[in-house]
């Protein structure tokens, strides 16, 4: 609760200011606050495992964590997917100790007790001659298993099994979230297993940014308008090139954390078109910059899928770039080639927490099962090149987040704040068809703002 206090005497309320928003730099880094969110948050909330077509055939399975957690993901001969904590029941040895394969039997290598793919019990080798009936009964000998919902193939779980259900969790979030991931029939199937790297870094310094960090565009990933993708020759009053632009749009946040920078496509259209974008229809805009991963001849499947809100907000501000609480991020974006044509990308990131000042970043790259090969081709090679710890821009954010986490640790450094101060004044703009917060015009905090207001909430939950 409000009370709760680190050992020194802090109260966790006293590590935020709700006032002045600002946050105790000490929160990038404290041993003790990591524990606590671990039970707090990574033991409570929704947490984004994986996709389904990762494992596609009965009896294939990944390992995965939940906060500090290993789990078992597993598909069973009736197709259900299950998450079972990957611990043994018997002397607590990890039952699956590979990554990813396929099997109907989880044998722990330690002295045999086997497992279902939904985590149930099979046997243990020498039960009857070594234990004489003194066996804890059967039913109770399975791997603890977590509740899991499916939401556009991509799998989460939770341990708070009579807590929201994930679309509650979602709230507001789901109208836009929608947009990405029920955008057709076929749906979404990864191109290839996550990319998985460690980074030095506290967990929150990358999921802070990821609710939706605009600012940082415009001089950490710099490059991006003086040689990159949006680079463009010096105009007759000498202005080059200019990232501004991609800063508006509108922002959307939620009660639960999760945050969004819907940016505004109308200065891409009129590339492509050379028309005045007010001028033209949602299929119109659609069909001229369809969203990452669609081609013009799969815009009628949207246009059955979607009421003419969601069309709007698809083909005038979609979601690029957010994050769902705690540890996703998801990128649908739009990435300018030097032809000027545009190719889209469409990534999942998550955050893994693996102590204070660990964290494992793990980057998925989707495409609709029915994006044309070619077109699929193009969008795996630009999201290798641009995302993960090696992509040329995301290799930036991963190097400022480990140099977050370890200057935090420092006594004086610790007693400043983090500071997100720059809030709209403008609410959703004319004709908004979302719901939520929503905030119109040039970036701004409030996004990750409501991310740490959510996190404190649950850190100071009773
Ligand atoms: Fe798994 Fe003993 S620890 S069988
Ligand atoms: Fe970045």
């Amino acid at each position: 609760n409000a009370e709760t206090r680190l050992r020194d005497g802090t109260r966790i309320s006293d590590l935020i200011n709700h006032e002045t928003r600002e946050v105790k730099v000490r929160t990038l880094s404290d041993p003790e606050l990591y524990e606590l969110e671990m039970e707090r948050i990574f033991a409570k909330t929704w947490i984004f495992l994986g996709h389904d077509t990762e494992i596609p055939n009965k009896g294939d399975f990944i390992t995965r964590d939940m906060g500090s957690d290993a789990v078992i993901v597993a598909r069973d001969r009736d197709d259900q997917i299950h998450v079972s904590l990957n611990v043994c029941p018997h002397r607590a040895m990890k039952v699956q100790t590979h990554d990813a394969g396929n099997t109907n039997v989880h044998m722990c290598i330690y002295h045999g007790w086997a497992f279902k793919p939904n985590g149930d019990f099979i046997g243990a080798p020498v039960e009857k001659e070594c234990m004489h009936g003194h066996m804890t009964p059967k039913d109770q000998l399975g791997l603890k298993k977590a509740r899991v919902a499916l939401y556009g193939g991509l799998i989460f779980a939770t341990w708070n099994v009579d807590g929201p259900t994930l679309e509650e969790f979602f709230g507001d979030a789901k109208y836009y979230f929608d947009t990405l991931f029920l955008r057709t029939k076929g749906g979404l199937e990864v191109l290839g297993p996550p990319q998985r790297f460690r980074l030095n870094a506290n967990w929150k310094t990358a999921c802070e940014q990821s609710a939706a960090d605009g600012f940082h565009t415009l001089t950490l990933h710099r490059w991006l308008a003086e040689v990159g993708p949006y680079a463009k020759k010096p105009d007759a009053e000498g202005k080059g090139a200019d990232l501004s632009p991609e800063m508006y749009g509108s922002e959307v946040w939620t009660d639960h954390g999760h945050a969004m920078r819907c940016i505004d496509l109308d200065r891409k259209i009129v590339r492509l078109t050379g028309k005045n974008p007010d001028e033209l229809s949602p299929v119109e805009r659609l069909t001229a910059l369809p969203p990452p991963g669609i081609t013009p001849e799969m815009i009628p499947e949207l246009l059955e899928r979607f009421d003419d809100g969601q069309l709007k907000l698809m083909s005038w501000r979609p979601p690029q770039v957010g994050g769902f609480f705690p540890n996703g991020l998801f990128e649908f974006i739009y990435l300018p080639q030097p032809d000027g044509t545009i190719v889209g990308a469409c990534a999942l990131h998550a955050y893994i927490p693996k102590g204070p000042d660990k964290l494992e970043f793990m980057n998925w790259i989707f495409a609709e099962k029915d994006t044309p090969p070619e077109l699929k081709a193009r969008m795996l090679r630009q999201s290798v090149q641009m995302l993960g710890t090696s992509g040329m821009v995301e290799m930036e954010d991963s190097d400022t987040w480990p140099h977050q986490t370890e200057v935090a640790k420092g006594v004086v450094s610790k007693t400043i704040t983090l500071k997100y101060q720059a809030k709209f004044d403008k609410g959703a703009p004319e004709g908004w068809p979302g719901p939520g917060h929503v905030g119109d015009g040039f970036t701004k905090d409030d996004t990750q703002w409501a991310w740490w207001k959510y996190w404190h909430e649950l850190m100071t939950a009773e």
